[in-house]
């Protein structure tokens, strides 16, 4: 069983895959993942794919990893460990980063990722008001937008944030009377709006671009919110977006990741950190 590329071709075996193992079939986003990065797989002979994985590079110095999925027929055989360590090989020297849920996290340290942080999976419909300290991003603030996101993470993410400006359903920024602080982003998934990347000088801040993309949203709004972020958490819990699922962010060979962290408050999607 050889791993070969993805290509959208493959999208409906992939969205197969992800809803075997109980995962939504989020159409959109593997679009979006698969068109942005690149798609590994190994096919299954029986018909499908019985394993994927999706590596997303920002520039050469880092790269995430993303939808690592094996069929449950295929599972404990090691498809899952080959896989990842394929996706690893190709990223090259950059520094490689992913967000593990509780099942795939051992098979991460084994090929030695290493733990950096946990997060919550908020979800839930917002119940807050719109802050009204932000404005709708227009195409002209897109060079700045990318600029303060390298300033923050380290990376060099201008391909995957224009193609995001199309993906989004609305990107707002704030700023201080002379340049762009802070930008957030939501677009739509499944049965929710995935409120991300949310990066911003202060909690104040990203509270107020949070509060005023959610409160346009009459469905569930879901966001990702690092562990070292208490007081955004306590904020969600108490706008009706409450804390589920925990995920693990690991770096290989261990963190810390680049860039002025304190300015990141949510990832674009646990896919691309
Ligand atoms: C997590 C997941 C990708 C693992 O895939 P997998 O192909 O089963 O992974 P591997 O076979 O490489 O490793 C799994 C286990 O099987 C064991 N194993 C591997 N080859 C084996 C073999 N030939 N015989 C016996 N055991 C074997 C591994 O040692 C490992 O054991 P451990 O969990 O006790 O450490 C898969 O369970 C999955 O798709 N889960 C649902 C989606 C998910 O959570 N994905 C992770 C997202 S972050």
């Amino acid at each position: 069983m050889t791993i070969r590329e993805l290509t959208l071709d493959d999208l409906d075996a992939c969205l197969d895959l992800a809803g075997g193992r109980g995962w939504g079939r989020e159409e959109r986003k593997w679009r979006f993942l698969l068109e942005g990065g690149e798609g590994y797989g190994i096919t299954d002979p029986a018909g499908g794919l019985a394993a994927t994985v999706i590596l997303t590079r920002y520039g050469s110095g880092a790269a995430a990893i993303s939808m690592v999925l094996v069929s449950e027929r295929y599972g404990r055989q090691g498809l899952g460990g080959r896989i990842v360590q394929h996706a690893v090989e190709r990223a090259g020297g950059a520094t490689v980063f992913l967000n593990a849920t509780s099942m795939g996290r051992p098979l991460y340290e084994r090929l030695g990722f290493r733990v950096t942080g946990a997060a919550a999976m908020h979800l839930g419909v917002f119940t807050g008001r719109a802050a009204g300290a932000s404005r709708v991003a227009v195409p002209g603030d897109l060079k700045e937008i990318i600029a303060l996101d390298a300033e923050v993470t380290g990376a060099d993410r201008s391909e995957t944030l224009a193609r995001y400006a199309d993906f989004a359903a609305e990107i707002r920024v704030i700023g201080d009377g002379r340049e762009i602080t802070g930008y957030a982003g939501m677009w739509h998934n499944l049965t929710n709006t995935v409120i991300g990347p949310v990066i911003a000088p202060d909690t104040a801040a990203a509270r107020a671009l949070i509060s005023d993309l959610a409160s346009q949203v009459d469905r569930p709004v879901r966001v990702e919110v690092g562990e070292d972020r208490p007081e955004l958490a306590a904020w969600l819990d108490g706008h009706g977006v409450t804390a589920g699922m925990r995920t693990s962010d690991m770096v290989l060979g261990g963190g810390p990741l680049p860039g002025d962290r304190g300015r990141f408050f949510a990832p674009i999607m646990s896919a691309l950190g």
